[in-house]
């Protein structure tokens, strides 16, 4: 039996041949598998919808079943549940109609997953955060701590997060594994109480692989990671009110080299 509580992994690459992800099912079994191993008892397949990858529900839908007729044939599988969603570019969201967008939310409710660009602007992203509360969805914000944009403007992430934008970190962003300046930011988001979800984003077993508890552990987060990979994701599948961070839980990272860049711009 797993684990009460057992960890959700709200953004990873799963799907077979529809992105930079596993390029067959089999590859895709392994990753369940990993997934499965690093403690999570459910996926949501999050594939890219972007100007390389022009994903829509039903292709996604295709895939999902493919995955699920297989694990159906893998015992130790059966257990982990392959839910359906996307991250959605930010390029892409204006070309979306409301029956597509609706095709590709977080296991079917009404929150999306949108990946902000990776320049240095995000001309009209709150305007385009606006319009989708005003079509009925609410959104979680793809690794924002990996956006030069939002090093540039923090303030910018902090009005998103104001409007009710929820972030998910990658959890290699904690560790160093995107670099210094991103851990620095994450560090300071963790601190201001700007991350709501720590998810893998993995891609394959070897760029970057199932898991997060290993990355929370190590940067000293174990208190929170209940709240971070379980009860914060359950409550967006489920659509319901994201739950209280616990009370006293550290949101320090462990101490990292350098200065402080971000800090006096969000916290103004
Ligand atoms: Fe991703």
């Amino acid at each position: 039996m797993r684990n009460v509580g057992a960890m959700i992994d709200l953004h990873c690459h799963v799907l077979a041949g529809l992105d930079d992800g596993p390029e067959t099912v089999d590859q895709a079994v392994a990753l369940v598998r990993a997934a499965r191993s690093a403690g999570a008892e459910k996926l949501v397949a999050t594939p890219h919808v972007n100007l390389r990858y022009r994903n829509r529900g039903a292709t996604i839908a295709r895939a999902a079943g493919e995955l699920k007729d297989r694990q159906g044939r893998e015992p130790d599988l059966t257990d982990v549940e392959v839910l359906r969603g996307a991250e959605i570019a930010f390029a892409c969201m204006p070309e979306l109609t409301d029956d597509e967008l609706a095709s590709l939310t977080l296991g079917g409710g009404s929150w999306l997953l949108l990946e902000p660009p990776a320049g240095q602007v995000a001309p009209g992203i709150a305007a385009m955060v606006e319009d989708l509360h005003a079509r009925g969805h609410r959104v979680v914000l793809a690794h924002p701590e990996r956006c030069p944009v939002f090093h540039r403007d923090p303030k910018l992430l902090h009005s998103l997060a104001d409007a009710g934008v929820l972030t998910s970190i990658t959890a290699g962003s904690l560790v160093g594994r995107f670099g210094g300046i991103v851990r620095r930011f994450t560090s300071e988001l963790l601190e201001a109480g700007m991350v709501h979800n720590v998810a893998s984003d993995f891609h394959s077993l070897e760029r970057r692989p199932p898991g997060t508890a290993e990355a929370l552990a190590q940067a000293g987060l174990g208190a929170l990671a209940q709240w971070l990979t379980h009860d914060v994701p359950a409550a967006i599948l489920e659509d319901r009110e994201i739950p209280r961070k616990p009370a006293g839980a550290s949101v320090a990272i462990a101490p990292t080299q350098g200065k402080r860049r971000f800090a006096w711009r969000l916290r103004s």
